[in-house]
């Protein structure tokens, strides 16, 4: 067995160490056979997101490019959530798993089939969030910058804010001393969020731009993209006395040149924070020297599944198309209120999201890793994607950045390769 720290938060040295004791204990007590402990892994996470889709203790398997399970299995533990009351029993539990023929099913009800990580459900929950984040606030009564761990948004520090302006107009001065600065400079913001950003950068450049006696300010044209209406309309209004240099653009960010290519080459300036990590990606990782892809599974652990089920008023089993539905329709009064008031009853809108939320929040992901067969080298995807199993789309897989993009496309092609 190998034991990977794959990371170590400051101030986690103990935790760590009083976890990995235990673990080898119990290690011990499964009796576990020493041709399963030779290709079994343990990985010791430090997972960022207080929230996140991970159960304290998970175990992954390993599966051929065509779906047949390879002796490799992990156990991956994330130290933020070891201290839970129930982590001796999970870790035993997991220990049973790995020990047992790999199934290919885990406990609880399955939201999602087997898939790579940038098809997974979880993507459609997080889609409908920002295409409904007014009826949430709503409903919930906060915005949803006091949502993030630190309650606010990092993207407006004045300084930040500031710094960037600064290099922004000096590349103005530089164009503008060669004579070759346009009559209209387009800036971009994607993933505009409440607007706040784009509105202290106006007002930051335009104080500047007077300080100076440069005259830019009046030539800026300023975008705001993002691919939710009701955010961009919310945004627009932050602007307020800026608003005459600044047009709306609903635009996805992960083609966006798709609403932009009347712009091509015109825009000089293009800013993002916090998006990324709302872009659905694919994973690669690397075991013994071999690479695999990430797939995953949604599911509700058991009890879980129980509870809500039970708070929606309809069996466990019923709960994977009430999931579907939710995403079709949003949790308003058509999907979730309506199983309550059959019941007699009554949820309103705001009892609806608080329930979709809390389907969504309590899901997890189970994942394995299928196995591609040869190095990944730097070549685009070329035509429509087919995964390491039989399913195909016509799409290209969405990834957070080109460069992953061009990895998974590749890794995803030698699995199809493969398999
Ligand atoms: C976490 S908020 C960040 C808002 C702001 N940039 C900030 O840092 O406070 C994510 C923003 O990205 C937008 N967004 C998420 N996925 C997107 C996509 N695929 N294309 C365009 N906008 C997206 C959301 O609607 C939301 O406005």
């Amino acid at each position: 067995m190998i034991v990977h720290v794959n990371h170590l938060e400051r101030g986690w040295g103990p935790a760590a160490s009083e976890t990995v004791g235990p673990l080898l204990a119990l290690v011990e007590e499964s009796g576990l056979d020493s041709r399963v402990l030779e290709s079994l892994r343990l990985h010791l996470d430090w997972i960022q997101y207080r929230s996140n889709f991970r159960e304290p203790v998970i175990v992954r398997r390993a599966t051929d490019g065509s779906g047949r399970p390879l002796a490799l299995a992990e156990i991956a533990v994330d130290l933020r959530q070891a201290r839970h009351e129930g982590f001796r029993d999970a870790v035993r539990h997991a220990l049973g798993k790995v020990a047992a023929e790999p199934d290919g099913d885990g406990d609880g009800t399955h939201l999602d089939d087997w898939r790579p990580l940038h098809e997974s459900v979880i993507w459609r929950f997080n889609d409908l969030f920002w295409q409904r984040l007014s009826d949430w606030e709503a409903a919930t009564g906060r915005g949803f910058e006091q949502a993030l761990p630190s309650g606010r948004s990092d993207a407006n520090h004045p300084d930040a804010v500031a710094d960037s302006v600064a290099d922004f107009w000096t590349l103005l001065r530089e164009i503008d001393k060669k004579g070759q600065l346009p009559a209209e400079v387009f800036a971009l913001e994607i993933g505009v969020g409440t607007g706040a950003r784009a509105g202290l950068w106006l007002d930051r450049f335009q104080a500047l731009d007077e300080e100076r006696g440069t005259g830019y300010y009046p030539r800026i044209r300023f975008l705001l993209g993002d691919y939710a209406m009701p955010t961009l309309d919310r945004a627009l209004a932050t602007v307020g006395r800026h608003r005459e240099l600044v047009s709306v653009l609903a635009l996805d960010a992960l083609n966006p040149l798709k609403a932009l290519s009347f712009l091509r080459y015109k825009i000089l300036y293009v800013h993002l924070t916090n998006v990324y990590d709302n872009l659905p990606i694919d994973e690669l990782v690397r075991r013994d020297g071999r690479l695999y892809l990430v797939e995953t599974r949604a599911y509700l652990p058991r009890q879980t599944a129980a509870r809500i089920a039970s708070e929606f008023d309809i069996a466990p089993a019923a709960l994977p198309r009430t999931a579907e539905r939710l995403l079709e329709a949003g949790p308003d009064a058509s999907v979730i209120a309506r199983a309550a008031r059959s019941s007699g009853r009554h949820c309103g809108p705001a009892c609806a999201w608080k329930r979709g939320c809390g389907l969504w929040k309590a899901s997890r992901r189970y994942r394995c890793h299928r196995a591609c067969s040869t190095n990944i080298s730097r070549t685009c995807w070329p035509g429509p994607l087919t995964t390491c199993g039989s399913r195909s789309r016509a799409e290209p897989p969405r990834a957070s950045s080109t460069r992953s993009r061009c990895c998974t496309r590749a890794a995803i092609s030698r699995c199809k390769i493969s398999s």
